[in-house]
């Protein structure tokens, strides 16, 4: 097959000079076809045809077009098509118009040889099959930069050209969107003008070494300042581009928005160190549980024997109340810590908070009005009611203190439903359902300083006496045993939301209501005989002394085993009241299985400083007949003591 391009077309009225200039590629060994065109209209035709001819030599005397003329037609249809003009006249002005106007060579018929004619046909075809090639490359080449500059453009993290004094030379849309900032603003500074100030000389640093050429990249995590001010994580890697002479042309800057991943390990942080304070606190407490369980049990026993004496009554009294308050710091300290005891039922929260609003408007006073929002059919929760009524008066007294002018106070509750994906974002929460109760308020808002450290123990922006900083504390706490959890958002000056989730119950709220009327009466309601066991002396014997204060016989074992023995030996005892957790092999719990193996009607209390979460979770204990938390007063020992041996063995077990 020919190569088409050899294709020769000679546009010419003349047949002699068509044959003459076939004989001379001849001779010259050209390898070519050679068409002919007499006509400048016949030309015009080949040359828009799909298989244009290689080269035209034109005649510009023909007879459908003369001179200048004839060539800017022909051009006009020739493309890249080389056209090289071939006349009888030796005109030097009319060969350079004919350049001008883009011809590729003019050839006078007299001069011309073989060699001649091919050399500049040769010549010709090789320019504009450069031209060609050129062409190919640059838009090549342009569509190459096209895609890496929409792959730069578009790509998900933040790119940058960075020339060598830290001007942004070009950025792409992430980073622009990452520091807030159109185009034109980021361009128009350096790296420096975004990076949070404390961390400027460590990127410094990094990019003299590599200029210095001590390092060919870095890579680094450090903070930007969005627009707005706020402060964004990043990791940057930087490496350098240098010229083939080793002078450097610009940086290029990858940069990756950590700002969840910040996020995450910030809470874990918060969370690990709140189970820290929480079991140092919780150890604190309890040791200080008993001690004021020793404390206040004598002081109410002393109280008892010096009635008649008044100013002996007074200091007495004096010293109780100050014991009492110390217990309810130490409660709320062991609340933080989830071990507070949890007297769990199934609770309808919706009327837990309708009995609580006269309380509630009392102490929130006139300046604060209260809004009550509660969702039509509220599922029932699983709680200790009288904590979950502590928790929203705490709230609510936070709520009043951020509004010393007055405002609303807003308690919403709702069913909610928190998916793996909102648990994800905290580590632990469960997904599930969960009743909502939104303590929302009007005041001051909290700063977001110090907004992740309200949950902390003894943390208080409030003067000396005013605040002890246990409330939210004691809040957190409760959530986190009941198994739910808890969000505070707040806006400067706007107010504060405080949003306690806590798990939907199984049961339903009828069940729980069952709980037995509890008599008035103090005393013993018969003769009866009560076994304290308990491996601390000093709480054995507040307890025995209340009981026998109260009218009843009783009998003291510092261990299980003891208490066993006892229990073989006298079968007149009518209650076991036992601590929980005591040393030497076997705890109370254990003691209750064993006696209640044997004496399967013997009805059985226990007593605790604090829940362990494990005996709660299997059951055993932890409603209401079944247990007493120490410290306690005399009255609530009357009564339960009472309860027991009145509905008798496992009537308060579920
Ligand atoms: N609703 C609120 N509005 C504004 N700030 C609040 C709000 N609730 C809590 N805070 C801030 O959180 C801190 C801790 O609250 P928390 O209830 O734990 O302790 P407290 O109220 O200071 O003292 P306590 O409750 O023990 O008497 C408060 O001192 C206050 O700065
Ligand atoms: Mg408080």
């Amino acid at each position: 097959m020919t190569d088409l391009t050899k294709r020769i077309l000679v546009v010419e009225d003349n047949p002699g000079d068509v044959d003459l200039i076939r004989e001379y590629l001849d001779e010259a060994d050209f390898d070519h076809v050679v068409d002919h065109a007499p006509r400048l209209a016949d030309a015009i035709i080949e040359l828009r045809s799909d298989v244009p001819p290689g080269a035209v030599l034109l005649d510009l005397g023909l007879p459908d077009g003369m001179g200048i003329d004839t060539l800017r037609r022909i051009l006009d249809a020739a493309g890249d098509v080389p056209i090289l003009v071939l006349t009888g006249r030796d005109d030097r002005e009319l060969a350079v118009r004919t350049m001008q106007e883009g011809a590729q060579d003019y050839l006078v018929k007299d001069g011309l040889t073989p060699d001649g004619l091919t050399r500049a046909l040769r010549r010709a075809m090789e320019r504009v099959a450069q031209d060609r090639l050129h062409r190919q490359t640059e838009e090549a080449l342009r569509q190459s930069e096209d895609r890496f500059r929409s792959a730069f453009l578009t790509a998900p993290y933040g790119m940058a050209l960075v020339a060598p004094d830290g001007r942004f030379m070009r950025v792409n849309h992430a980073l622009c969107d990452l520091l807030g900032y159109t185009e034109p603003e980021v361009l128009a500074g350096d790296v420096q003008t975004f990076t949070h100030p404390e961390d400027c000389d460590a990127d410094g640093a990094h990019i003299a070494g590599i200029l210095a050429g001590d390092a060919v990249s870095y890579a680094l995590e450090k903070r930007f300042v969005r627009k707005g001010g706020q402060v964004v994580w990043v990791h940057v890697s930087v490496s350098l581009v240098r010229s083939w002479d080793g002078s450097p042309v610009h940086f290029v800057m990858q940069v990756l928005d950590l700002s969840q991943r910040k996020d995450l390990e910030q809470r874990l942080l918060q969370a690990q160190k709140m189970e820290a304070v929480g079991q140092l606190t919780g150890g604190l407490a309890h040791d200080f549980n008993n001690l004021l369980g020793v404390i206040t049990g004598n002081l109410e026993l002393l109280l008892r024997s010096v009635r008649k004496d008044d100013r002996a009554f007074r200091r007495a009294q004096a010293a109780y109340h100050a014991a009492l308050r110390g217990a309810d710091l130490t409660r709320q300290m062991l609340a933080f810590s989830r071990r507070q005891i949890l007297e769990v039922k199934d609770i309808d929260a919706r009327a837990l908070l309708e009995g609580l609003v006269g309380l509630l408007r009392r102490t929130l006073g006139e300046a604060v009005e209260l809004r009550l929002k509660q969702a039509n059919s509220l599922w029932s929760i699983r709680t200790d009611g009288s904590q979950l009524e502590s928790a929203i008066l705490n709230l609510a007294l936070n709520a009043r203190d951020a509004m010393p002018q007055g405002g609303h106070l807003t308690i919403e509750t709702m069913n909610v439903h928190l998916d793996a994906e909102y648990a994800a974002r905290d580590h632990d929460v469960v997904p599930g359902d969960y009743v909502l109760v939104a303590v929302s308020d009007t005041g001051t808002g909290i700063p977001a300083e110090i907004i992740d450290r309200v949950f902390e123990p003894f943390f208080t922006t409030k003067e000396v006496g005013k605040g002890t900083g246990l409330g939210l504390s004691m809040v957190f706490g409760f959530a986190k045993q009941s198994g739910g959890h808890i969000k505070v958002y707040s806006e400067g000056g706007r107010g504060t939301v405080v949003k306690l989730f806590l798990p939907r119950s199984k049961g339903t709220v009828g069940d729980a209501a069952a709980t037995a009327d509890e008599p008035d009466d103090d005393g013993a309601p018969f003769p009866a005989t009560v076994l304290v066991v308990d491996d601390r002396e000093d709480l054995r014997m507040v307890a025995a002394e209340m009981l026998e204060d109260l009218g009843y016989t009783v009998m003291v074992a510092e261990s299980g085993p003891a208490a066993l023995l006892m229990l073989a030996r006298n079968r007149a005892i009518d209650l076991l009241l036992t601590d929980i957790v005591m040393p030497g092999g076997m705890s109370g719990p254990q003691l209750a299985q064993a006696a209640r193996d044997r004496w399967p009607r013997l009805p059985i209390l226990f007593m605790s400083g604090y829940a362990e979460g494990a005996i709660l979770r299997e059951g055993q204990i932890g409603t209401e007949h079944d247990l007493i938390s120490k410290p306690f007063r005399r009255a609530d020992l009357a009564r339960k003591v009472r309860a027991a041996l009145l509905n008798g063995p496992g009537a308060g077990t579920s």
